[in-house]
């Protein structure tokens, strides 16, 4: 049975579109058929990370309102077997998406057999963002360590858990938790929020913790989810987060500054 998972936050710019495409990625690679719809009409930011923006020809609105299929619209990732994207629309407007419309393409791809669906929701916590949650039965909640973030989070989880399908229906949403932008310098010197804050301001049980790093937007401008980089920190952060959503048990890493020697600074090692 398919799993729907929403990608959410509340505050724009935090990480929503890079995990959702470095997750897919990731369960797609360990053997998991994998469909991810961007839900952001009016940006398309999506097939841009995931590197496959000129070969979109219909998006999840033609879809939605049946001026192609399913299958017309979903486009299959070059670098990793098992991985589709559902593009969004650039010039539609934002009202495009309807309820039943979604609905009816999530079914489908439930009865083409994907094991999971990622929603990358919008920003804010208005109609474009409960849309993306409304179907879901598992919610990735995307945070920065800082209050703004963290604040903005706990609302889209009461709305989760309030507005969602499966509230409407009595049953919980599950609920993950991604922090990511970690700079522990920062958090050490008292300018961010520290892991265990932002756990227990929430209480969401944590995925994990990716750091603030420059590989990320490397990743996005060629065009590949981070995850598929050869060990760099992010790319191994969200490796391990992607086996704790499989049920694996890992240790969180990319807590602490790393405080190179004298002999490292001198030789650049
Ligand atoms: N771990 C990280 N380290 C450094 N930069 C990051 C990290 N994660 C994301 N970014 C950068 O932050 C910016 C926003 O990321 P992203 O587009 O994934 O956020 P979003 O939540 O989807 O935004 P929006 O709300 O606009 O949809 C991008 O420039 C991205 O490269
Ligand atoms: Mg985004």
């Amino acid at each position: 049975m398919a799993r729907v998972i929403v990608v959410t936050s509340g505050k724009g710019g935090v990480g929503k579109t890079t995990t959702s495409a470095s997750v897919s990625a990731g369960l797609a690679a360990r053997g998991h058929k994998v469909a991810v719809i961007d839900f952001d009409v009016g940006l398309r930011n999506l097939d841009l990370i995931m590197g496959c923006e000129r070969r979109v020809v219909y998006d999840f609105v033609n879809v939605v309102q049946g001026e192609a299929t399913i299958k017309q619209a979903l486009i299959k990732d070059k670098k990793t077997p098992n991985l589709y994207v559902l593009a969004a629309s650039q010039t539609r407007d934002k009202d495009a998406l309807t309820q039943e419309g979604v609905e009816r393409v999530i079914d489908e791809l439930k009865a083409d057999g994907f094991d999971f669906i990622i929603c990358d929701s919008p920003a804010g916590i208005e109609k474009g963002a409960q849309l993306a949650l409304y179907f879901a039965d598992e919610a990735i909640i995307v945070t920065n360590p800082e209050v703004s973030s963290v604040r903005d989070s706990d609302r889209i989880l009461g709305i989760l858990q309030a507005k969602s399908r499966r509230a409407e229906l009595g049953e919980a949403v599950k609920e993950h938790l991604v922090l990511t932008r970690y700079n522990p310098a920062r958090v050490e010197a008292g300018e961010m929020l520290a892991m265990n804050d932002v756990v227990e301001l929430l209480s969401v049980d944590l995925l994990g913790v990716v750091p603030e790093s420059q590989d990320v937007l490397q990743a996005s401008n060629a065009g590949t989810p981070v995850i598929l980089q050869e060990g760099t920190d992010a790319s191994e952060a969200y490796k391990d987060i992607v086996a704790r959503f499989l049920g694996e048990e890992k240790p969180q890493r990319f807590l602490t500054v790393e405080h190179k020697s004298l002999f490292r600074k001198l030789f650049g090692k």
